[in-house]
């Protein structure tokens, strides 16, 4: 089956992009409409009613302008709120988790790091995720701050590599093999906490897998693009500026409030 509408993608910001660049690498026919809601950001210092409330206002939005499903590219918004979403709308969803399973499963040590946060690590899905890995030891840390600066614009500053350090010591000395990114926005910090943790520590992060599951369900049920005529948008309620930057490539990007 042949489906040509877009994929609509949201996030709290930017950080969501990362996600998108694995979809668009995967699937390079579809269309996708991305929202960075940057001007709530950040969403994990939010309650989980005002991320629900968050994650509906995006999805009609999304909805609105003709998707086909939603791909919730915020760590922060689906583990508060997948349920919800799914419970009120028809689309099918994609979710993003702290890729927790492959890190449990292949650390030596039988010790990782996550840092994600505050929202995704008191959620109740984490704390169900993490029941299923009782040996292994779970260094969790919320890191404060790190959305925040990306969003202003401050990714390479000395603020950030500080707060980096300050988060990232603990795990070093707890004796960690993996650090897990449970947060959209954080793979763009790689080149930073790659200067702080030692090179035997691996980094994961779950964009690549939610590209897999994305392609495997829409195959499965609403069908693939195969269009060439495909268009990539680019709306936000904050700078534009910064979202460029970390798009790199120049792409359509629309200020729109939302
Ligand atoms: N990108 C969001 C996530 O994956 C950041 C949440 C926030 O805005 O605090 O969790």
């Amino acid at each position: 089956m042949t489906n040509n509408k877009p994929i609509g993608l949201f996030d709290s910001g930017v950080g969501g992009t990362s996600i998108w660049k694995e979809i668009h690498k995967l699937m390079p026919l579809e269309s996708t409409i991305y929202l960075a809601d940057s001007k709530n950001a950040p969403y994990g210092i939010k309650t989980k009613e005002e991320i629900i409330a968050l994650s509906f206002k995006n999805t009609e939005l999304l909805l609105e302008l003709g998707c086909k499903i939603i791909v919730v590219a915020c760590n922060t918004a689906t583990t508060n709120a997948i349920k919800e979403l799914r419970a009120k709308f028809e689309v099918p969803f994609i979710g993003i988790e702290p890729a927790i399973k492959p890190a449990a499963s292949n650390s030596e040590t039988n010790c990782i790091g996550i840092l994600a946060t505050k929202g995704t690590l008191s959620s109740d899905l984490f704390h169900q995720a993490v029941l299923n890995y009782p040996n292994t030891k779970i260094v969790e840390q919320v890191g404060y701050g790190l959305v925040q600066l990306i969003e202003d614009g401050q990714m390479h500053s000395k603020e950030m590599t500080n707060l980096l350090q300050t988060y990232l010591q603990p795990m070093i000395e707890a004796n960690i093999d993996y650090l897990v990114l449970g947060c959209s926005h954080y793979p763009y910090l790689v080149p930073q906490i790659k200067e702080i943790l030692p090179k035997s520590i691996k980094i994961i992060d779950s964009g690549e897998a939610v590209a897999l599951q994305t392609s495997k369900v829409l195959s499965e049920t609403i069908g693939l693009a195969k269009s060439s005529l495909n268009s990539q948008i680019f709306y936000t309620n904050g700078s534009p500026e910064v979202l460029q930057n970390v798009l790199s490539d120049s792409r359509c990007i629309y200020t729109r409030d939302f």
